[in-house]
């Protein structure tokens, strides 16, 4: 096997292993993917500045998010379906990041349920929701992820209509799951993926069927799913589930300096500069592009995280340099998940933490938590 260097070598590791649709799933935006593509390529445009002859002994990139110590200013975003990239994928990625020391967000759509990630993992995890019209069974998730312990709620606030994904539509990618000769195929060439799936019983939402009412299985979710992103979503529904959690809130898909100041009178504890991965609004900004206004405008009031398109320690530098408090990856955790499994997802967060210890020195910096401006080369 050839080795394994950068988040790209896991992402070639993963096409090879996750069936097609599963792996198009997580590697896709919506429409024509500019967005999804800008994510990436705008932090090529920013430029770090070099420094030389500084100590460079004794660094660190311990920091903290909504207060909460981590062992460096990332954390794993929210992906639905993590468990089709790998059998358990939700519990071994959650594994990966608590040994790592970094919060793990369990999202609403994903296979293993709260409970199954609560009883695999010792420390807690983050949350993620997304505002139903089903309001018992929004309820009901944030009393189960208390129960669970989740230290905190990312509400996501950028899915009220779905983004169409071409790649998704093209692979038949449908709950239920219709299959084709063509995915049975995609499926028997993919052994060891198959095998995991064969021996787990983590194979469906597990948060929702079971739990909403009428939902009992595969097809019955597909259409309670349908109906229930809620196109009404407005800031007094932020308000309902602030007050039923009670705990550290962050919300997710700011995306937009009005939004940010409006995010300010929920009293959220963070907020996520996020487009949802390039996966929504095709043709909105990346996030980095964003990021800096955003800051300027609400940064003295409510901490400022971001995600899309990281792929590398130096972009996690340059996020904080533009003031995020604290960075989220996606993708680079699904592929190494879908490369090999949990020692996989361990190999992407060791990548990332390197690539930022060296790149922080490389620019004269010995604590993560110094990084600024005053980091970026501009004229
Ligand atoms: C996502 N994202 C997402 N966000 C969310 O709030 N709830 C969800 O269930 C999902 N599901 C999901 C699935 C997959 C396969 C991807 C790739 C993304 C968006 C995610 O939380 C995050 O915003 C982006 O993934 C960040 O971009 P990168 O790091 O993937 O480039």
């Amino acid at each position: 096997m050839k080795p394994i260097l950068e988040i790209n070598d896991l992402k070639n590791l993963a096409r090879r292993r996750v069936p097609r649709m599963f792996f198009d799933y997580a590697d896709s935006g919506s429409w024509t993917e500019s967005t999804y593509r800008a994510n990436e390529s705008d932090f090529q445009k920013i430029k770090l500045r070099q420094r030389v002859a500084v100590d460079m002994t004794n660094r660190t990139l311990k920091s903290q998010m909504i207060g909460q110590d981590i062992s460096m200013p990332l954390a794993m975003a929210p992906t639905g379906l993590t468990g089709m990239q790998h059998a358990g994928g939700e519990i071994l990625v959650a594994q990966a990041c608590e040994e790592a020391g970094i919060p793990y967000t369990l999202s609403t759509m994903s296979v293993c349920s709260i409970e199954d990630v609560a009883e695999h993992t010792k420390k807690p995890f983050w949350f993620q929701l997304y505002v139903m019209k089903d309001k018992e069974f929004a309820g009901n998730l944030i009393d189960r992820a208390k129960a669970a312990g989740c230290s905190a709620l990312v509400l996501t606030l950028d899915l009220q209509i779905l983004g169409q994904r071409h790649k998704d539509l093209r692979n038949g990618l449908s709950t239920p799951p219709k299959f084709t000769p063509n995915h049975i195929w995609q499926m028997a060439t993919r052994p060891l993926w198959c095998l995991g799936m064969m021996g787990t019983k983590y194979k469906t939402f597990r948060n929702i069927v079971g739990h909403a009412k009428g939902v009992e299985d595969l097809s019955s979710l597909s259409s309670w799913t349908a109906e229930q992103f809620d196109p009404k979503l407005n800031w007094d529904d932020v308000e309902w589930i602030k007050e039923r959690w009670g705990g550290p809130l962050i919300l997710k898909g700011i995306l937009d300096v009005e939004d940010a100041q409006m995010s300010l009178k929920t009293g959220a504890d963070a907020i996520i500069v996020s487009n949802h991965g390039g996966r929504q609004l095709d043709g909105a900004p990346s996030s980095i592009a964003v990021l800096e206004e955003i800051v300027d405008a609400v940064g003295k009031d409510v901490e400022v995280h971001m995600d899309g398109g990281i792929r590398s320690g130096q972009d996690i530098l340059k996020a904080l340099a533009l003031g995020a408090k604290g960075t989220y990856v996606g993708r680079p955790l699904l592929y190494g998940l879908g490369a090999m499994g949990k020692p996989g997802v361990a190999k992407a967060i060791d990548i990332l933490r390197n690539e930022l210890d060296i790149t922080m020195a490389l620019c004269g910096e010995r604590d993560v938590n110094n990084i600024g401006k005053h980091n970026l080369y501009r004229k």
